[in-house]
């Protein structure tokens, strides 16, 4: 064997995930790309702000002297600072820029994170459905991830749930508010609760145990909800989070991690995390997106575009009968599947040349997942075929 047999084995147990893409690309030969509507992506379709190319143009027509050499591992701090002004106003806290580094996108400083705290063996909650990448990341680092269910019917936090797959070896939590694929956004007395059993699960088992808050969609939020900050809820939390989807730049690797600055050992997490950084091999976020972020702080895509998706989307699958819990924010559905095999309906839809990730592919059977970050009119024009799917499952006459 060329490769690792471990990645071997992940690629051989993800094939499904290739053959759906190779499927879209066929029907999309054989059809034309405007006769299939593909909502596997969580890939923004909207540009950048203006303010984004404008300030693109200002770095490119007057360049800084040594804007693309090396820097501190951490980032600029000219950037950190307008970011930990942002989070001390979101939290009331004294945030500042020795809290937090620049990491390449979220996923990025996921992994930083986890190399920053897991020895190994240790184990990292995760709450299904949950974003599949988080059990490789656990993984890259010795970690053992350990699952726990949200609430079934509004995939809201479980505290007894995740209160029962805490142990001796439990090291972190990591929460995703708005969810992928939920759209749920956890509010304060939850996130409160979650602050309690951590506290007494540190008591318990003696070690700290951290509340990673993986945050990329906390500015997609719906009908004026405000994501809490985690900072005032959580003493033991971490915020991971990027640039991917509030400026809709997901292909320029640009984001951040922060510490809550009343945990005590918080610098010495960020020594930690800004070494893995190092020497992970992303050595310091991208040098250009820091400069243009710096001032983009109070700038995000439009939201109500993406609103008004969501509930054209709704509004049209509950007449048709699916059922699903109305996402507060990100910018996905997830119906529960009209038939038990998630991914025989998955296949079923493809007939229909709509194209969607069974539950399954979220440690969540029995469901799956739209994104609808697509154009409108593609949506629109599925609508037929979704009342045709409706029929052939038995939702409707
Ligand atoms: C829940 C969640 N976490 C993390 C990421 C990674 O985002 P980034 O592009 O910032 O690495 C994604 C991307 O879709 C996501 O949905």
């Amino acid at each position: 064997m060329a490769i690792a047999n471990k990645i071997a084995g992940y690629i051989s147990r993800s094939s499904w995930i290739r053959k759906m893409f190779e499927e879209g690309e066929r029907l999309r030969q054989e059809f034309g790309a405007e006769n299939v509507y593909d909502f596997t992506l969580g890939n923004p379709d909207v540009e950048p702000p203006k303010e984004f190319h404008k300030a693109l143009q200002q770095l490119a027509k007057k360049p800084l002297p040594g804007m693309h050499r090396y820097m501190n591992n951490a980032g600029y701090s000219e950037t950190r600072t307008a970011i930990a002004r942002k989070l001390a106003e979101d939290s009331g806290l004294q945030v500042t820029a020795e809290h937090l580094i620049m990491t390449c996108g979220a996923g990025g400083g996921l992994n930083v994170v986890l190399k920053t705290i897991l020895n190994p063996g240790e184990e990292v909650i995760i709450l299904a459905p949950y974003f599949v990448e988080y059990k490789f990341y656990i993984d890259n680092h010795g970690g053992v991830p350990v699952e726990a269910w949200t609430n079934r019917e509004t995939f809201r936090l479980d505290l007894d749930a995740i209160a029962a797959a805490i142990t001796n070896k439990t090291r972190a939590i990591i929460i995703n508010s708005p969810n992928n694929p939920t759209g749920v956004i956890y509010n304060e007395e939850e996130l409160s609760g979650l602050g309690e059993l951590v506290k007494r699960a540190q008591i318990r088992t003696g070690h700290q145990v951290y509340v990673i808050s993986d945050e990329p969609y906390s500015r997609v939020a719906y009908d004026g909800i405000k994501v809490p900050s985690i900072f005032k809820l959580i003493e033991s939390s971490v915020v991971v989070t990027s640039h991917s989807k509030d400026l809709a730049l997901p292909g320029e690797r640009i984001g951040y991690l922060a510490v809550n600055p009343q945990m005590p050992t918080a610098l010495q997490f960020i020594e930690g995390a800004v070494f893995c950084n190092r020497t992970l091999g992303f050595v310091n976020a991208p040098a250009l997106m820091q400069r243009l972020v710096a001032g983009l702080q109070d700038v995000f895509v439009d939201i109500s575009d993406y609103q008004s998706k969501r509930d054209l989307f709704l509004e049209n699958l509950n007449r048709l009968g699916f059922s699903m819990v109305k996402p507060d924010g990100a910018f996905y559905l997830f119906p529960k599947s009209p038939i038990a095999d998630d991914v025989e309906f998955v296949k079923l839809a493809q007939k229909h040349h709509i194209l969607l990730v069974p539950g399954s592919g979220f440690g969540a059977p029995g469901y799956f997942r739209i994104a609808y970050c697509v154009n409108r009119k593609m949506i629109e024009r599925s609508i037929p075929a979704w009342e045709q799917l409706a029929v052939e499952v038995g939702l409707r006459k």
